[in-house]
């Protein structure tokens, strides 16, 4: 097998800027020990997320350029909206400025207090969008998913007894919709099959449930299909993306990630009095229906990436480069989640460090280290982002502790990764002397964005 190389050349370069270890753990305790609040120039390799983070490729630059900024009925809104409807599929199109916009103006058309929404596994705004208006998200993850050893294809399925048992111990009434989030993201960034989306839209069908699916990285998701489900290895990409959401109802898009854009989302649906709803709060809390809080050059880039993102010989190198960081890791025993996900890597923690307890924040503990020892800035997926229950005021452990190695798209070559893959065997071998954690400060919601700590004192 050849050397798989980056679909690219570069022609734009952002210089990074080199900081030694006494600095970083002083930046570090500056920032109240949290990466969220580090500056991004005291940041080497920058792995917080692949939101917002990609390379846009000259088109997507030149279409900048052709942006039109009128208010209403702008070209770049046609050009958005008919590619968003030709990939998607769906009958309206609500551009959004990014995800959580359109999953706020969904669940306040949608949601009621006391109402339940299951996904395979919420992602945290997803999730907090829910609570903050008094509904309750649960995840219905497969087992397999739930076991980062576990090999498995397509450990992003939702577990379909568990949602029909849902269905018939809550009723239909206090449902308003089933999401599938793909790939699943807070679930190790697995995919889903197309056989679970279908299952799941047919559940959901015969109990007159609308299904929705939380489509950022739609394109990974489409492209392990095509590489791990019989029936689907000589489809194109795009024509698979399209069969997976020829089953749903509607989907919350952030063009953050499968689309290159720096900013952008949308939500669709086929229900045509939802629409209008959603329209009408559109216009009152982010812009006019045809440009929903973004300029009319983000609609044009946004437009441009959903091609691009479906073009297989980048998709190739996308996985794969993934997967070499997954199999480099692995080789030297680093515990992660197996296999590895579309846009990340995520290390199991709890193995990483076994001597702390959940409580003491394992995860957190263990990206604070990779910052001080490389400068890399990763994000704790675990008991800070989810072991708190406002509803009780209560914390308990969140069914996993992982750190998260979001990879931006088409930023970071292999060296960089060979970087990041020597940093974390480094901290390895160290990992007897990383100390736990305890919150100082923390807001009720998403407290991992703004949460302050101290590593505790040797015991
Ligand atoms: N759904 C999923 C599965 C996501 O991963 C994200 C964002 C969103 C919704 C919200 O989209 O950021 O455009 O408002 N995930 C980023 C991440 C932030 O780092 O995984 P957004």
């Amino acid at each position: 097998m050849k050397t798989v190389i980056e679909p690219f050349r570069i022609k734009t370069v952002e210089p990074i800027n080199f900081t030694s270890r006494q600095a970083r753990i002083e930046k570090i305790e500056q920032a109240g020990y949290n990466p969220f609040l580090l500056k991004a120039e005291d940041v080497i390799i920058d792995l917080l997320t692949d939101s917002g983070t990609s390379a846009m490729s000259t088109e997507a630059w030149s279409a900048m350029m052709r942006g039109d900024e009128s208010y209403a009925g702008a070209r770049s809104w046609y050009r958005f909206e008919s590619t968003v409807k030709r990939i998607f599929g769906f009958k309206h199109v609500i551009p959004t400025h990014q995800g959580r916009a359109a999953e706020r103006i969904l669940f306040s058309v949608t949601l009621k207090p006391g109402m339940i929404v299951p996904n395979n596994t919420h992602f945290d705004t997803t999730r907090a969008n829910i609570e903050y208006l008094g509904a309750k998200a649960v995840d219905a993850v497969c087992k397999e998913g739930l076991d980062p050893s576990d090999e498995s294809d397509f450990k992003g399925n939702m577990d379909v007894e568990a949602l029909k048992q849902l269905i018939s111990t809550h009723g239909t009434e206090i449902i308003p919709m089933v999401m599938l989030t793909v790939t699943n993201n807070s679930g190790g960034g697995q995919p889903v099959s197309m056989a679970n989306i279908r299952e799941v839209s047919q559940i959901a069908r015969e109990n007159n449930i609308p299904f929705y699916l939380d489509a950022c990285r739609f394109a990974e998701n489409a492209y392990f299909i095509k590489k791990r489900e019989p029936g689907f290895a000589d489809k194109k990409v795009e024509d698979i993306a399209r069969e997976m959401f020829s089953y749903a109802d509607g989907c919350t898009m952030s063009a953050k990630k499968d689309a290159f854009a720096n900013i952008g989302g949308f939500l669709c649906t086929n229900d045509d009095a939802l629409a209008i709803q959603e329209r009408n709060l559109l216009i009152l809390t982010e812009g006019y229906s045809t440009y929903g809080g973004l300029a009319g050059r983000d609609l044009e880039a946004v437009a441009i990436g959903l091609d691009e993102v479906l073009d297989e010989n980048y998709l190739l190198y996308r996985i794969r480069s993934t997967a070499y960081v997954g199999r480099k890791l692995t080789d030297i025993g680093v515990p992660m989640v197996r296999p590895p996900g579309g846009h990340a890597i995520y290390l199991n923690a709890r193995e990483f460090v076994p001597h702390l307890p959940p409580l003491e924040y394992p995860g957190w503990a263990l990206s604070v280290a990779l910052y001080i020892e490389g400068g890399i800035r990763t994000v704790e997926i675990g008991t800070v982002m989810f072991g708190y229950d406002p509803e009780t005021n209560t914390e308990r452990p969140a069914k996993w502790d992982l750190v998260r190695l979001a990879i931006p798209r088409r930023v970071y070559t292999q060296s960089h990764m060979d970087y990041v893959i020597d940093i974390i065997k480094d901290v390895w071998e160290h990992r007897t002397s990383i100390r736990g954690m305890k919150i100082i400060e923390a807001p009720r919601f998403l407290r991992h964005f703004t949460a302050k700590f101290e590593p505790l004192s040797e015991k």
